[in-house]
């Protein structure tokens, strides 16, 4: 059956009784993907090139009938890793949380806008209370300032441009930030598209552990100032990507404080697990911080398109990302609620807020807590069951949800091959990385429904691929 659309509206409303088969298609589907998803392969990639060229296909002038598009859709989300399944434990995991698309659906239904507060203020109140709550779990002061982003590498992009315009006015040209080498990539992919270039770029050394070293920042702090530069910026990161290595924010924020710089946090990965008691005690610093971003994304188990930043100093960032519109006259600016757009680059966009609010209001905060602390034992679980083993190499210690591991005494193409092999079992999905030029694996626990029988499978998939490998 063609779907029905109703006569006078140009085709592109549906009749009430097709929104609800539609919907309730659509309803059904999720349910049986989320009850499947402890069975579904951790990746299901064969022939999925094959099915992205079949589907490759302009759209057509005349109505499409929608079991066939959701035919297509089904077939392409099958051929893909399973991202939101228990067994992915590759570069850092999302979650997928149904009560977050659930908002979504309902966001985009009634389609509100909350970039400019007085069009829509309980709409943006809502946001609101969830910026808010993201700069309390930091302990930010009340003139602090968030703002939710489509992912961290806008968020840091955000950060970037605030802290060039706070530290550096009108003239960046002279201006030096400071990173590790363990610095996830968007951070100087902001700072590029900040206008600053290599040349502006220091990397600090690291310890033992891939932690930056203050004492090096401050030194060579210093020798760029003599030189006749201006240090502006360090970005530490609470939870690197490669490792999960946590700079020593207290210490460094001693140094930004005594050096003038702008102390940015990237916690886009970890910033959530400060809801615990172990995350708090390990971030100790992390409140001194000028900004911070943090990934709702990763650590609160939503879908993709959900990260955040906060500020210290709220002026900060608005001075940063204002521009009037003489078309916007009509409208207030940032009162008792902000005016997002003034906050951030985008003006129209989705109601993301929704999408953290409902699943923080409705499971409380208590159950996130909980979800990332059990991460942080299954990660510590793993580290140990894999250092036990003497076929392996654990050159790091676990210091969040990353274990990073290799073969002992093997060369880069074995443990290449040993990847292969962990990931054929389409089990558990594992992704690798390359620390001081060597081939690293690492096992990355962030999943909501990644539990301990998942992780005890991945400990034995691992061991039994490096016992194969051995000849054992
Ligand atoms: C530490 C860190 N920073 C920034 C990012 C970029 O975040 P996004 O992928 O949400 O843009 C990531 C992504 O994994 C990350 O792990």
């Amino acid at each position: 059956m063609s779907a029905a659309f109703r006569k006078g509206r140009l085709g592109l409303d549906p009749e009430p009784a097709e929104m609800r088969r539609m919907g309730e298609a659509v309803l059904a589907y999720l349910i049986a993907f989320i009850e499947g998803l402890d069975d579904a392969p951790a990746a299901a990639t064969d022939g999925a090139l094959e099915l992205a060229r079949r589907l490759r296909a302009s759209p057509p002038e005349d109505p499409g009938r929608f079991e066939d598009l959701f035919e297509q859709v089904r077939a392409a989300v099958a051929h893909t890793l399973e991202f939101a399944g228990p067994g992915y434990l590759a570069y850092i995991p999302g979650g997928g949380l149904f009560t977050a698309a659930l908002a979504d659906f309902l966001a985009q239904g009634v389609n509100r806008f909350v970039g400019l507060w007085q069009t829509s203020p309980a709409v943006a109140q809502l946001e609101e209370n969830v910026c808010r709550w993201i700069c309390d779990v930091f302990d930010l002061p009340a003139d602090a300032r968030g703002i939710l982003t489509s992912g961290g590498s806008m968020a840091n992009l955000s950060a970037v441009v605030t802290a060039r315009h706070a530290k550096l006015g009108d003239d960046p040209s002279d201006g030096v930030y400071y990173v590790s080498e363990q610095a996830h990539a968007s951070v100087t992919k902001a700072a590029a598209i900040a206008g600053f270039s290599r040349k502006h770029l220091r990397i600090v050394p690291t310890d033992a552990e891939l932690r930056m070293d203050p004492e090096a920042l401050r030194a060579l702090v210093r020798e760029d100032r003599r030189a006749g530069a201006r240090p502006f910026l360090v970005v530490p990161s609470a939870g690197t990507t490669n490792t999960g290595a946590i700079d020593p924010l207290d210490a460094i924020a001693d140094v930004a404080a005594d050096e003038g710089l702008w102390m940015h946090v990237d916690a886009a990965y970890g910033g959530f697990f400060r809801l615990t008691e172990r995350g708090r005690a390990r971030f100790r610093g992390i409140e001194r911080a000028d900004s911070i971003t943090v990934d709702p994304h990763k650590g609160l188990f939503l879908p993709y398109g959900t990260g955040a930043l906060a500020v210290r100093d709220g002026a900060a960032l608005r001075d940063a990302h204002f521009e009037g519109a003489a078309y916007l006259q009509d409208l207030q600016p940032t009162g008792e609620l902000p005016n997002y757009s003034e906050l951030s680059p985008e003006l129209s966009r989705d109601w993301r807020g929704l999408r953290v609010w409902m699943p923080l209001v409705l499971h409380g905060v208590g159950a996130f807590r909980r979800a990332l602390d059990e991460k942080l034992d299954l990660a510590a679980w793993i580290d140990g069951e894999l250092r036990s083993d003497p076929r392996l190499d654990l050159p790091w210690s676990t210091q969040l949800t990353v274990t990073p591991f290799r073969l002992r005494d093997a060369d880069d193409a074995a443990n290449a091959e040993l990847l292969r092999r962990i990931n054929a079992s389409r089990r558990v999905v594992l992704s690798s990385t390359r620390v001081g030029g060597r081939f690293v694996l690492r096992v990355c626990i962030v999943s909501h429904r990644t539990h301990r029988d998942r992780v005890e499978e991945a400990a034995g998939i691992i061991r039994a691929a490096a016992a194969e490998l051995a000849g054992d």
